[in-house]
């Protein structure tokens, strides 16, 4: 939820956001209103995002107000390709090899930026947040625009991203004109964030659903690990936006450890990986969910926030979220269940 020293603007009146699609009149509508300085909710592979031209400082200030998001929290831009990104930032050799190897995808390279890049989208630093999404409505919403998008995840700053339209619609709403509707994000987690600074090893900031091994394969070279959360009071410096306590419900979560059952009361969610092989019945027992029948990594990462939400809006007193057992992508999954689950 938004903390409290940094509130959403009031919701403007009724107005209520409509739901587009990417047919031609659609987009040409939603590219007008992203040059006149307007917000619009896009799809990408990882999460929705809520765009604004990057190169417009007043429309990237409303992402800031929409998400009720602190200013010190840098966004990231969206651009079609490689060439789009060397006109924001500088890329370097291995700059090039990561993004012809992922993009466009779900890895976000943060480089040192270029004049153009207003500091509001960069919170005042040196470097810029670049990833080419590969979802096919936000790319041909970029090739209608012709401009970068700074867009962060569509969620009330802190909240769980939506993975849904109707998940932008239910917390944002009230705050968008439109929302560009590309189905369920086939992903689910937001973007591996991996920062490149000049003569230091590649260092993950936000594990994602690509891989620590499969960048230092494409780089052939080794890639820093992400660091465990830090707390909510120390941001770190390399990266702003990686506090403790994020995609959080707003119902106390509790983490337990992949294989075991934990102690749960009636009033209480269990959320295990994959359906559990015995239930949980008799009197006093808590109501049951999974993300996956089978438990495959990549189907809990594309269920785990829409999940996370509907549980939200019901009267559970705690939700116990089963860790995921370690892969790759599972660490990734329990980087989200953990922080979701810290309490402040
Ligand atoms: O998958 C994604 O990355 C989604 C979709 C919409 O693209 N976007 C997303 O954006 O998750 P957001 O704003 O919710 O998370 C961006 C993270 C923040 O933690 C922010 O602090 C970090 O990226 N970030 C942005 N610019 C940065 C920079 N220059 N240096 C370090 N971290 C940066
Ligand atoms: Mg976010």
């Amino acid at each position: 939820m938004p903390d409290r020293n940094h509130q959403a603007t009031p919701a403007s009146g009724n107005r209520v956001a409509s739901f587009c699609t990417d047919s031609p009149a659609d987009l040409a509508k939603l590219a007008e209103t992203l040059r006149s300085g307007g917000l619009v909710a896009i799809p990408t592979e990882t999460v929705y995002g809520l765009a604004a031209n990057a190169l417009d400082e007043a429309a990237c200030r409303r992402i800031f107000d929409v998400k009720g998001r602190p200013l010190l929290d840098p966004l990231i831009v969206h651009v079609p390709d490689h060439a789009a990104g060397e006109r924001l930032a500088r890329f370097d050799a291995r700059a090039v090899r990561l993004a012809e190897a992922f993009w466009p995808g779900p890895l976000t390279i943060v480089l040192p930026k270029r004049g153009i890049v207003p500091a509001i989208v960069t919170a005042g630093r040196a470097t810029v947040a670049l990833r080419s999404p590969a979802h096919p409505a936000a790319r041909r919403l970029l090739a209608a625009v012709g401009i970068p998008l700074a867009a962060p995840s569509a969620n009330p700053f802190g909240y769980i991203s939506p993975t849904t339209a109707q998940h932008v619609a239910e917390s944002l709403g009230d705050r968008i004109p439109f929302i560009l509707d590309g189905g369920p994000c086939a992903i689910g987690i937001e973007s591996t964030i991996v920062a490149l600074a000049p003569g230091r090893p590649a260092r993950i900031l936000r594990p994602g659903s690509i891989s620590c091994g499969e960048l230092a394969e494409a780089l052939g070279e080794p890639v820093d690990e992400a660091p465990a959360p830090s707390s909510a009071q120390e941001a770190d410096v390399e990266a702003p936006g990686m506090l403790a306590r994020h995609y959080s419900p707003a119902t106390p979560a509790a983490l337990f450890d992949h294989g075991t059952v934990p102690d749960a009361r009636a009033d209480e969610a269990v959320v295990f990986q994959r359906r559990p092989e015995k239930a949980m019945d008799g009197p006093g027992a808590p109501t049951v969910f999974w993300f996956s029948e089978s438990g495959d990594a990549a189907e809990v990462a594309r269920n785990l926030y829409a999940l996370l939400r509907g549980l939200d809006e019901r009267a559970f007193t705690r939700i116990h979220i089963e860790r995921a057992p370690p892969s790759p992508l599972g660490n990734s999954i329990n980087d989200r269940l953990r922080r979701a689950a810290t309490a402040d």
